[in-house]
C-alpha cells in the first residue's frame, strides 16, 4: 500500500477520481491562465479571486459545504439547477467568459473538487436559493445607506496599494473594475452583495471593515465601468451547449 494522497491536508480519493479532484483545485486557482479553462474566461479573475483560499476560506464565498445544497432552486434562472450548472454560470458572469459545455473536463473537475470539499456532510438540498449552508450573510444595512464618496477615500487608504488607484491591480491583486474585471451580471456587481463579501474578505488576512465602510467601498468600486452582461455573448455555440438551465433571460 502506498501512502494516501492528500490535498491541503485532506485525504484524496484513490485513482482517477482523486486526480480529477486535484485537477479541479488547479483550475479554481489558475482559471484565467490554465489551458483547460482560459478559452472560457474573459477577464483576469480566477475562481479563487473571490472564493478565497481556493474556496477553503470559511467565510468569503466558501466552497465548504456547498455541494450539500444541490440540486437547488435558482430564483435567477427560474429552475432547479445542479452544482455543475451553478459552476458554469459563474464562468459567464464573474469570469465574464463563455459557458463551458456541461460534462466537459473542466466542468466535471471543478464539480468534483467542490463536491470533495463537502465530503461527509449531510445533504440539505436548498429549495429557496442556489447557495450553500455557509454562504456570505447579507448585511443589515441596505444599499441606500452607501456613500461612494466616502468609499473613494477609504479605497485610496485601504485598497489602492494592492488594487491600484486605477483599479487594475497588478501581478498579485486582481482588477476590481474595468474590462478585465467581473461583468455587471455577476453577483458582486450588486452593491449589497459586494459589501457583504468585502466585510468578510478584504483586506486579505485582516478583514476588519465595518458594515458602513463595506457599503461605501462597494458603492465606490461598483460606480466604475465594467463589461455589460448580455446573455447571448456568453453562451457557447448551439452544438456545444446542451440544455441551458434557464427558461427565461435574466
Ligand atoms: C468576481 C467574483 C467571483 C468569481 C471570479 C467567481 N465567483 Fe463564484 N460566486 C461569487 C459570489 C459572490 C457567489 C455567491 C456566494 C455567496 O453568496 O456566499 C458565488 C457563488 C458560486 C457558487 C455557489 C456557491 C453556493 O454557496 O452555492 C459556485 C459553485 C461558484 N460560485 C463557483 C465558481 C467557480 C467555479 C468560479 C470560477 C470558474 C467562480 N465561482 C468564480 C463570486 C465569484
Ligand atoms: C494586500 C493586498 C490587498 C488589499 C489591501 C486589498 N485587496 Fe482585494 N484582493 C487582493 C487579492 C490578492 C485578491 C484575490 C484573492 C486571491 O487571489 O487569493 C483580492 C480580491 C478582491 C476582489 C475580488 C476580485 C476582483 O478583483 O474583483 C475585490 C472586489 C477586492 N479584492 C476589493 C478590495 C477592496 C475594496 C479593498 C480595500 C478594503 C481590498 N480589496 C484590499 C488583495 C488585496
Amino acid at each position: 500500500m502506498g501512502e494516501e494522497a492528500t490535498l491541503a491536508g485532506r485525504p484524496l480519493p484513490p485513482g482517477p477520481l482523486g486526480e480529477t479532484v486535484k485537477l479541479g483545485a488547479m483550475l479554481v486557482e489558475q482559471t484565467a491562465t490554465h489551458l483547460l479553462t482560459k478559452a472560457y474566461v474573459g477577464n483576469r479573475l480566477n475562481c479563487t479571486s473571490c472564493h478565497l483560499d481556493n474556496g477553503m476560506h470559511g467565510a468569503a464565498a466558501t466552497f465548504l459545504g456547498v455541494a450539500t445544497a444541490y440540486p437547488a432552486w435558482a430564483p435567477r434562472e427560474g429552475r432547479v439547477i445542479t452544482l455543475e450548472d451553478r459552476i458554469l454560470n459563474c464562468f459567464m458572469r464573474s469570469e465574464n467568459g463563455v459557458r463551458p459545455p456541461l460534462g466537459s473536463r473542466p466542468s466535471v473537475a471543478i464539480a468534483a473538487y467542490i463536491t470533495w470539499l463537502s465530503e461527509g456532510q449531510p445533504l440539505r438540498m436548498n429549495a429557496e436559493r442556489s447557495l450553500g449552508p455557509n454562504a456570505v450573510a447579507p448585511l443589515k444595512a441596505g444599499a441606500a445607506q452607501a456613500d461612494a464618496r466616502s468609499g473613494a477615500v477609504l479605497y485610496a487608504d485601504r485598497c489602492a496599494y494592492c488594487h491600484g488607484e486605477d483599479g487594475q491591480g497588478d501581478d498579485d491583486s486582481p482588477p476590481v473594475w474595468g474590462a478585465e474585471s467581473y461583468n455587471d451580471g455577476a453577483g458582486l456587481a450588486r452593491v449589497p452583495k459586494l459589501a457583504a463579501w468585502l466585510k468578510v474578505a478584504m483586506p486579505p488576512d485582516e478583514a476588519d471593515l465595518t458594515e458602513q465602510e463595506s457599503l461605501d467601498l462597494a458603492a465606490f468600486v461598483n460606480s466604475h465601468q465594467r463589461p455589460r452582461f448580455r446573455l447571448e455573448d456568453h453562451l457557447p455555440k448551439p452544438d456545444r451547449m446542451g440544455e441551458y438551465n434557464s427558461r427565461r433571460d435574466p
